[in-house]
């Protein structure tokens, strides 16, 4: 194949990464809080009943911010059925999924696990079938110093210092059809008005996340958030987005250029947040947060999303492949490459429901999609730089011309940090990096994840088919690096840079 050249010159460059783009997401769901992270019976449990398995798995990922309980689970939780000693906590028959909720995990035990993993906590409040003043307690149990009736409760069952939670969403995809308390957006933002309003007020500190539409196929797509923004723009600083993708008609060529729909769909929503800006004539810029996103399209069945009245059923537990890792990978550099609107992004799931991490009783496993996350969330520090792709393309039927490499790259302290997927399916790619400006001194790190098929995947029998591996083909001349990529890979590679 020709090969590529991909230039990063330090003068073009987006913004600082925040670093919240490496986040997660723990719904009170299926298999992830119960035998995912929390399972005092099992033989991994910790003194708080946390698996140290997962935990351990999870911490290599080196997420930054946790969404918690949900998801569509959100929009029918009760927080308040969640705290107190654990024996007088209620079981309930939880709607969105369908399942058995006996509430042993919940604030106190989040917050806890949080602290553990020294993850930013971000709290989805209930307005689905919750009231804005529901939503508003939560805030004042959380945040507020004891002295009040919510702040004293949590000192009674829990922590007398507050927990000091920044991050809330207003809701969870409330435009779709299949939410508890879905509502057209002209009631939602009135809802959420009223909610970020007394939450706001609770503790002034607190940054909330108005609730965007769900999927570019939903009919209120863009009109929903436009609405939204206009009405609760100004307690609102983030908008949600979530974008699942697959792989139906499997044509691996196809779903891997799925990456040119990602762009596009932050930036038809940065586009919104501006145009909103200007309308309102209003100072404050809207930022986006990712706050669900993955490859989903196989565990979708009437089996995997209905839990039929069991505690813990397995749903939504989708089995990844080479394919999707490099799907993955092509999410993160669409963040970086949009650092400037990206703030926070929550990989959909950790542990069990569509996650990277799944357990079997005691057994854990590490799926291919683990490894990418890894690569990319351990070099994250800097300011991510405009790439320039100059090589082969291919048309793809549904989402256009793509090149085969995808690239995107973050200039760090005397370091740049690259991440390069190679799309062709059978062939080497040859790629020249080009730190335009400035000189590769050195290949400091470079790993790889590649394997010999698309449908490659990691198996309980066969756990390591699809990991990171140390990648040796590069070498640097003339202060550039020249790098021969495997089909279907991809790679990160840190430099010392001059
Ligand atoms: O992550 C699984 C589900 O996907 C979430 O509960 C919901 O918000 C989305 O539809």
């Amino acid at each position: 194949m020709e090969k590529t050249r991909v230039v990063f010159d330090p003068a073009y460059t987006i913004a600082q990464v925040d670093p919240r783009i490496f986040g997660g997401f723990l719904e009170l769901m299926g298999r992830a809080v119960y035998e995912g992270v929390y399972d005092p019976k099992s033989c991994h449990a910790d003194e708080n009943g946390f698996r140290r398995d997962t935990l351990g798995a999870l911490h290599r990922l080196n997420m930054t911010v946790m969404r918690y309980p949900g998801g569509n689970f959100a929009s029918g939780y009760h927080w308040m059925d969640g705290i107190g000693p654990k024996d007088q906590r209620p079981t309930v028959r939880e709607l969105a999924w369908q399942s058995i909720e006996p509430n042993q995990f919940g604030t106190d035990e989040f917050i806890k696990l949080t602290h553990l993993m020294g993850w930013i906590p971000m709290i989805t409040v209930n307005l689905g079938t919750g009231t804005p003043e529901e939503a508003r307690n939560w805030v004042e149990y959380c945040n507020s110093p004891v002295g009040t009736k919510y702040a004293d409760l949590r000192a009674k069952t829990s922590s007398e210092a507050p927990y000091h939670v920044k991050l809330w969403c207003l809701g969870n995809e409330l435009d779709g059809l299949w939410q508890l308390g879905h509502v057209p957006a002209e009631q939602y933002a009135i809802l959420a008005q009223q909610a970020a309003k007394m939450m706001k007020d609770t503790d002034p500190s607190i940054e909330m996340v108005a609730c965007g539409s769900s999927a570019m196929s939903s009919p209120s797509y863009i009109e929903w958030d436009r609405i939204v923004l206009e009405y609760i723009g100004s307690y609102a600083d983030y908008v949600s987005l979530h974008r699942y993708v697959g792989n139906p008609e499997n044509d691996t060529a196809n779903y891997l250029a799925v990456t040119n729909t990602i762009d596009k769909r932050i930036e038809h929503m940065d586009a919104v947040c501006r145009i909103v800006q200007a309308k309102t004539r209003s100072k404050k810029r809207h930022y986006l947060c990712f706050d669900e996103w993955n490859v989903w399209y196989r565990a979708t069945g009437p089996e995997d999303t209905n839990g039929r009245g069991k505690f813990a059923p397995p749903l939504i537990e989708e089995p990844y492949n080479l394919e999707d890792a490099l799907v993955i990978a092509g999410f993160l550099n669409s963040f970086i490459r949009h650092a400037d609107s990206v703030k926070i992004a929550n990989i959909a799931q950790i542990v069990n429901v569509l996650a990277p991490i799944l357990t079997q009783g005691d057994q854990m496993l590490l799926q291919s999609i683990y490894y990418p996350f890894a690569m990319f969330s351990c070099r994250r520090d800097g300011v991510a730089i405009q790439p320039v792709v100059i090589g082969p393309a291919y048309d793809s039927p549904s989402y256009g011309r793509v090149n085969y490499i995808d690239t995107s790259a973050i200039l760090g302290d005397g370091v740049l940090h690259t991440f390069l997927i190679n799309r062709d399916l059978s062939e080497v790619a040859e790629v020249e990096i080009d730190h335009a400006g400035g000189k590769i001194e050195s290949i400091l790190s470079a790993e790889v994840v590649c394997g010999s098929s698309p449908k490659d995947s990691n198996t309980y029998e066969n756990p390591y088919n699809i990991i990171s591996q140390p990648l040796k083909t590069g070498i640097v001349r003339d202060g550039k690096a020249i790098f021969h990529l495997p089909a279907l890979s991809v790679a990160a590679v840190t430099f010392k840079v001059s």
